[in-house]
């Protein structure tokens, strides 16, 4: 079953949190020489039309992204979103108004520099067709029509033992909130030193404890797990949040989520929204 196409929701307050997690670690990473290698075990299709059919069907994005660059010139405005809006005013050159909505592979292909080299996973056919395309000219990408979670496994640790790996399941099927854990708990035992960041929906509350629960449970430390939810808990609405697992995380994370958390809860959250930072496993 592949149903799931990123293109409905690119943009929205899932891809916010995430995409701005995603920026910071990259930034990071290339605040040295060393090169390293970036996996995206699920990569859809790296780049986004805000302008498209899918995105305009729903709008979701109207209630993330837009709702943060209406906002960017304000003087309150987090310091820690600013590599985010940049990242995107470089995309869209030519308005303050957004057409172009990056994917993971997209940020990535922003970050990486030469000695850098990114490996990209995506099994829907007309995904990785875009995806293909889209990378096309980037030399130092490798993009595969296979199983992500295999595919992590297969490159880990790299040769420059410095890597992140971005797993982004769609969640149709409830086994990707236990295989995504796993796949994480394994790679960690090849490479323990490498940033992992899971990212996980909230729909029912118990999935999530499941996760928490085999990752305290793991060989796994220095676990970071941060979580904003538009609404209350709710096994009846939906995706009611959103969170991210993140393994190893750079030591300027934290305080930089602190910053961002508040924010989006006053810009995109609804009645009974919250979030949470916690280091779920101490380092
Ligand atoms: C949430 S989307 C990815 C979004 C993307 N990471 C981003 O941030 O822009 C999930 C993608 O995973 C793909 N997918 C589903 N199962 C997969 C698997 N086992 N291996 C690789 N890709 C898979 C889906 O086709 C979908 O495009």
């Amino acid at each position: 079953m592949l149903s799931y196409r990123h293109a409905f929701h690119a943009g929205n307050f899932a891809d916010v949190l995430k995409h701005s997690v995603l920026t910071l670690v990259l930034e990071y990473m290339t605040r040295k020489d060393k090169g390293f290698t970036y996996i995206d075990s699920h990569s859809g299709a790296g780049m986004y039309s805000l302008h498209d059919e899918y995105a305009q069907k729903t709008g979701e994005y109207k209630e993330g992204i837009a709702k943060i660059i209406a906002v960017k010139d304000d003087t309150d405005f987090p310091e820690a979103l600013r590599p985010y809006l940049e990242l995107l005013a470089q995309l869209n050159p030519e308005s303050d108004e957004l057409t172009l909505y990056p994917g993971s592979p997209g940020i990535a292909k922003q970050f990486l520099r030469r000695q850098d080299s990114a490996h990209l996973f995506e099994l829907h056919p007309t995904d990785i067709q875009h995806l293909t395309e889209y990378c096309q000219r980037w030399r130092k990408s490798h993009v595969k029509q296979s199983d992500g979670y295999k595919g992590v496994l297969g490159l880990v640790p790299p040769p420059s033992r410095r890597g992140v790996v971005l797993i982004d399941p769609p969640y149709e099927l409830k086994e990707d909130y236990t295989k995504a854990v796993r796949t994480i708990v394994k790679a960690y035992d090849k490479f323990a030193t490498g940033t992992y960041i899971l990212w996980y929906p909230v729909v029912t509350r118990e999935r999530i404890d499941s996760m928490e629960k085999e990752f305290t449970r793991s060989a796994v430390k220095n676990l970071l797990q941060v979580e904003f939810c538009q609404q209350a808990d709710s096994d009846e609405y939906g995706m009611t949040g959103t969170g991210l697992f993140i393994v190893n995380p750079h030591w300027q994370l934290n305080s930089q989520l602190e910053e961002i958390l508040p924010y989006l809860q006053g810009k995109l959250g609804q009645e009974s929204s919250h979030f949470t930072l916690k280091q779920l496993i101490a380092e």
